[in-house]
C-alpha cells in the first residue's frame, strides 16, 4: 500500500480537514504537527476546533488506523505525496510570515523518497514556491495546490469543491495530486454520509497552471471576496445617511448574474485567520514587485472602520457608553466555527468595554477561543439569557443560526433597555420591532 500513503504537515483547520477526508477515502495518512497538544487531541479521535462533521471523520479514521497523528516527521519517508498545510500568519508590517513554510520544507527535505511530490496547500505570496524548491532535494517534485475551503463548511467544501487548482512544471506530479482528489470524489457521498453532511451532485473542475499562477489564484480569490465585502460596507454607510436599506440594495444588485449576491452582506466587516492577513500579504507582495495596490488598501481601511462605526453609532443612540450594561452575542469570526482569530465580535466587545460599558459576551462555540483576545474586564457569559439579563443594549455580531431562533419577547422582558444592534444584518427589522425592541442594522437607515 506504499502508493496509498500520504503525509499532511500542519494540523490546523486545513491540515485536519484534508487528512481526515483522505484517510476516509482509503489513504493511510500521517498527520504531523509540532504542537503536541493538538496531536494529543487528534489521537483521542477528535478535533481541537468546532467544525460540522469533522469529529466523525477523525474518529472513524483514527479508530481504523488510517489517520496517524504524530509530532514526528518519520511518516514522510514512506509517503508519495506530502501536503504542507502549516500556518502563514501576518508579520507586524502585514507581509506574510513564511517561517513555518520554510521550516516544514527543511525538515521534510531530508526524508523525501525519490519520487515524492511536495505539495504546498498553505496560502503563500506569489514567488514563494521557487524559494521552497531551493530547500528541497534537486529534482524534487513541487506542486502548488491552494486550498479554498471555508471554516464552518470545511468538510462540505473539501468533498464538493468548485475547483482544484494545481500549479507546477511537471505534468506527472500534477496528475499525482489530481488522482488524490479524484479518489476523494469517488468516495464523497459515503464520506458525507459518515460526517452527517448532505451531498450535492455538482462536479468540480480541475485547473492546471504554472506554479506562480496557482499561487496568485489563491490570494486573488480571497482579495476579491474581501473587496466585495468592503464595497458593500461602503454602500451601507451611504444607505445609513440616505435612508436606503443596503440589504434591499444588494439583493437587487446581486440579482444581476454578472455581479452575484454572494459576499455582498454588509455588517461589521470581515475577520478570521485568512482575509485580513491575505489582503495585507497581497499588498506587501505587490509592493515587493514594485506594484501599488491602492484598491486593497482602501478595502482594508473600510474593513477596519466597521467595528468602530458600529460602536460609535451605539454611543450616539445610548447617549454615551460609560457605565452602560450591554451584551455582545457572537465571538467567532463567522458562524459554524469556534475560530475567534481577528473576530469583529471580539473587536466590538473590546471597543465597547474600552469606552466604559460593562460588557457581557457570549458565543455558542467560541467562548474559550475568544477569551485571550478579549479585554480582561469583558465578562464571558454561559448563555444568551445570562448575557442579556439587565442590559440596555444587545449587539449580535456573529450570524449564528441559533440566534435567529431566539424568543425576542423574552429577551426584551429580561433587558432593562430596548436597543438591538444587528451588526450582521441577519434579522428582519419588523420581527425584532414586534418584540418591542428598537432595531439598528448596518446600512439599514439611521432611524429604522
Ligand atoms: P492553523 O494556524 O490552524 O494551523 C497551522 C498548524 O501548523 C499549527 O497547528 C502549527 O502548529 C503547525 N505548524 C507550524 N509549523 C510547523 C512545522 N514546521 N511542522 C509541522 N507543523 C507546523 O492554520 P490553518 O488555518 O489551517 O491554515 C493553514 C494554511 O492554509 C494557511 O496558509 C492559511 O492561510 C491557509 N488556508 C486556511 C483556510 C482556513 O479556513 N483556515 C482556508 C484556506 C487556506
Ligand atoms: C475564506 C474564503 O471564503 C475561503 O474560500 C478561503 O479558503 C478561506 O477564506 C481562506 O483562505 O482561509 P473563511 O475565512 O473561512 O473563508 O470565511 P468566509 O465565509 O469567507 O468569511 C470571512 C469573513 O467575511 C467572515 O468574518 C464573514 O463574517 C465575513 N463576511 C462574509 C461578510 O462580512 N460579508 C459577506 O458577505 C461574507
Amino acid at each position: 500500500m506504499r502508493d496509498k500513503t500520504i503525509s499532511v504537515i500542519g494540523s490546523g483547520y486545513v491540515g485536519v480537514t484534508t487528512a481526515a477526508i483522505a484517510a476516509n477515502a482509503g489513504y493511510k495518512v500521517h498527520l504531523i504537527d509540532i504542537n503536541p497538544e493538538r496531536i494529543k487531541v487528534l489521537k483521542s479521535g477528535k478535533s481541537f476546533f468546532y467544525e460540522d462533521g469533522i469529529d466523525y471523520l477523525i474518529k472513524h479514521a483514527v479508530d481504523r488506523g488510517s489517520l496517524l497523528p504524530s509530532t514526528e516527521y518519520t511518516g514522510v519517508k514512506e509517503s508519495d505525496v506530502i501536503f504542507s498545510c502549516v500556518g502563514t500568519p501576518d508579520n507586524p508590517d502585514g507581509s506574510s510570515n513564511l517561517e513555518y513554510v520554510f521550516a516544514a520544507a527543511e525538515t521534510a527535505s531530508g526524508l523525501l523518497s525519490k519520487d515524492a511530490v511536495y505539495v504546498q496547500k498553505s496560502t503563500v505570496p506569489v514567488g514563494t514556491g521557487e524559494k521552497v524548491q531551493k530547500l528541497l532535494p534537486k529534482n524534487a517534485h513541487y506542486v502548488s495546490n491552494p486550498e479554498f475551503l471555508r471554516e464552518g463548511t470545511a468538510v462540505f467544501d473539501t468533498l464538493f469543491f468548485d475547483r482544484i487548482v494545481v500549479g507546477g512544471s511537471k505534468p506527472n506530479s500534477l496528475e499525482k495530486v489530481i488522482e488524490i482528489y479524484k479518489t476523494i470524489e469517488e468516495h464523497r457521498d459515503a464520506i458525507a454520509k459518515r460526517a452527517g453532511i448532505a451531498s450535492v451532485a455538482d462536479e468540480g473542475q480541475y485547473i492546471k497552471t504554472n506554479l506562480e499562477s496557482a499561487e496568485l489564484i489563491k490570494v486573488t480569490a480571497n482579495a476579491f471576496l474581501a473587496l466585495k465585502i468592503s464595497f458593500a460596507n461602503s454602500i451601507a454607510k451611504l444607505a445609513d445617511e440616505s435612508g436606503a436599506d443596503v440589504v434591499d440594495v444588494m439583493d437587487a444588485v446581486g440579482a444581476d448574474k454578472r455581479i452575484g449576491r454572494a459576499f455582498l452582506n454588509a455588517g461589521r466587516g470581515y475577520g478570521g485567520g485568512c482575509f485580513p492577513k491575505d489582503v495585507s500579504g497581497l499588498i506587501a507582495s505587490a509592493s515587493e514587485h514594485g506594484v501599488d495596490m491602492p484598491i486593497m488598501v482602501a478595502a482594508t481601511d473600510v474593513n477596519e472602520s466597521m467595528p468602530g462605526y458600529i460602536a460609535s453609532r451605539a454611543q450616539e443612540v445610548l447617549g454615551g457608553l460609560s457605565g452602560k450594561k450591554v451584551a455582545v452575542l457572537g465571538l467567532a469570526f463567522k458562524a459554524g466555527t469556534s475560530d475567534a482569530r481577528k473576530s469583529p465580535g471580539v473587536k466590538i466587545a473590546n471597543l465597547l468595554d474600552k469606552a466604559g460599558a460593562e460588557v457581557f459576551a457570549y458565543d455558542p462555540h467560541a467562548n474559550s477561543e475568544a477569551k485571550e483576545e478579549l479585554r480582561s474586564s469583558v465578562v464571558i457569559s454561559k448563555s444568551v439569557l445570562d448575557a442579556i439579563n439587565g442590559v440596555e443594549a444587545v449587539f449580535v455580531t456573529t450570524d449564528w443560526p441559533e440566534f435567529n431562533d431566539l424568543d425576542f419577547k423574552k429577551i426584551a422582558s429580561e433587558m432593562i433597555g430596548n436597543l438591538f444592534f444587528d451588526a450582521v444584518n441577519a434579522f428582519s427589522p419588523s420581527h425584532i420591532q414586534s418584540a418591542g425592541l428598537q432595531y439598528y442594522g448596518v446600512g439599514r437607515g439611521k432611524n429604522d
